[in-house]
């Protein structure tokens, strides 16, 4: 089989066959297929997409494209329950999410990502962390996740290796913003995490993938579609990526949010409502609860009773890092030299997240490379929700950069990522709709 006339096929709007999408999992596993034929593909599937089978079949090749976890034998005493993002601009809820669902009662083996595009990745997130370590092995895993509840690990070398290879050739060819090529990204690692039940968090709006509702909708549709064929359990919920999740952009600066929440200190209303919503919507499709509001009642107990703390305390020194990381996460974190307040005024009335996720990367906060080093300590922090009222004493951010130079080309890329206006209402309900089913 001959990979160009596969491009050729995909590029003229043809649909591949089994085999030809068999083909090319193996070629992108075995790294025999090289990378500028994997992202001629890419852009040729990016502009032409592919169908509900060709999606199917890209999705279940690259969960088998390596190791398949199984639980089956860890006689754990609940479900086996997975939450994913679609990807958003400080989005640090997996962090808080893993231990909340684990102190009621789920088991939550979470391998994440890396950034994407203009989004961050929780494995990078994690990294932040000293001493943590996102690639323990399948043993110590298995271990962690058994006897603590949850681990938040990296993708492994040989868990869907296809879908690796291909994510970090996505990343740097602008051809993620794919609905079939994110659901078979997505799920092939799910299916392979061997989880019981999944949610979706399905982002939408400028820091999205997806940035209309319409296309929020349609890649619901496919995450839960897609893997109830391949007997998963999904639900998806969808959520607003008009701003920034919380307060914070940037590894370390989310790391540290996380830990004030977990640590009851401060809680952002939006990251609180996202997180908590998802995590009973977890409770829901694992069949932990039935009924909604009690799962969302105990979800908060979990947090406040500080029960989410101590998992995750447990979860990072079984992983590596510092045992008192939740208390003390501010003397182990990095930090920038340069920390600069950004001003403007009116109400905030706009954030274009893709901009701002970009001005990470710029700060080498993100990768524009695949492989390449990130700086941990740059970013974002106080940012404005929108509405905030600027009158030039509230910043509408501090900028956290290796240098002056830095620092004042990402306080510029933030001010065009913002509009003002005089006066102006806003309403910004932070969750759409949750999706049980695809219609
Ligand atoms: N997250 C993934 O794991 N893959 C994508 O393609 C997009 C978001």
């Amino acid at each position: 089989m001959l990979l160009t006339d596969i491009i050729r096929t995909k590029r003229d709007g043809g649909a591949l066959t089994d085999a030809q999408i068999q083909f090319v999992v193996d070629g992108l596993a075995d790294q025999s297929i090289p990378a500028e034929q994997i992202s001629s593909l890419a852009m040729a599937i990016f502009l032409n997409s592919m169908d509900f089978s060709e999606a199917g079949k890209l999705t279940a090749a690259m969960a088998g494209s390596g190791t398949v976890l199984d639980w089956s034998g860890e006689e754990l005493d609940g479900p086996v329950v997975d939450k994913h993002s679609t990807g958003g601009v400080g989005d640090k809820v997996s962090f808080l999410l893993a231990p909340i669902v684990a102190a009621c009662g789920g088991y939550v083996p979470m391998i994440s990502g890396r950034g994407l595009g203009h989004t961050g990745g929780t494995t990078d997130k994690a990294e932040s962390i000293p001493g943590y370590d996102t690639a323990p092995g399948y043993e110590k895993f298995k271990a962690v996740v058994k006897e603590v509840g949850c681990a938040i690990i990296g993708q492994t070398n040989d868990l869907a290796p296809a879908d690796r290879r291909f994510y970090g050739i996505r990343d740097v060819t602008a051809t993620v913003e794919s609905i079939p090529l994110i659901t078979a990204s997505i799920l092939s690692k799910k299916i392979a995490a061997g989880i019981n039940s999944l949610v979706m968090d399905v982002k939408t709006g400028s820091g999205a993938f997806m940035d209309t509702l319409e296309r929020s909708r349609e890649m619901a549709e496919s995450l839960i579609s897609t893997a109830a064929h391949a007997g998963l359990n999904t639900h998806a919920v969808l959520t607003d990526m008009n701003q920034v999740l919380g307060t914070t952009v940037g590894n370390a600066l989310e790391i540290q949010e996380a830990m004030t929440f977990l640590r009851n200190d401060k809680r952002d209303a939006r990251l609180d409502k996202v997180t908590i919503t998802l995590c009973a919507e977890m409770l829901v499709v694992s069949g932990i609860e039935i009924d909604r509001a009690e799962a969302l009642r105990r979800c908060e107990e979990a947090v406040t009773s500080g029960r989410a703390a101590e998992i995750f305390s447990q979860m990072c020194s079984s992983l590596g890092g510092p045992s008192d990381f939740v208390e003390n996460s501010a003397k182990y974190l990095a930090t920038a030299p340069v920390v600069q307040p950004i001003y403007t005024t009116g109400t905030l009335s706009r954030v274009d997240g893709r901009a701002l996720g970009n001005a990470i990367i710029e700060l080498s906060g993100g990768r524009q490379r695949v492989g390449e080093e990130i700086d941990w300590s740059v970013g974002f922090s106080q940012v404005a929700p929108l509405g905030t009222v600027l009158d030039g004493e509230r910043p509408l951010a501090l900028v956290h950069a290796s240098s002056d130079e830095a620092a004042e080309r990402a306080g510029n890329r933030l001010l065009e990522a913002c509009a003002t206006e005089p006066e102006v209402q806003m309403e910004a309900p932070v969750i759409i709709e949750i999706m049980t089913e695809a219609t």
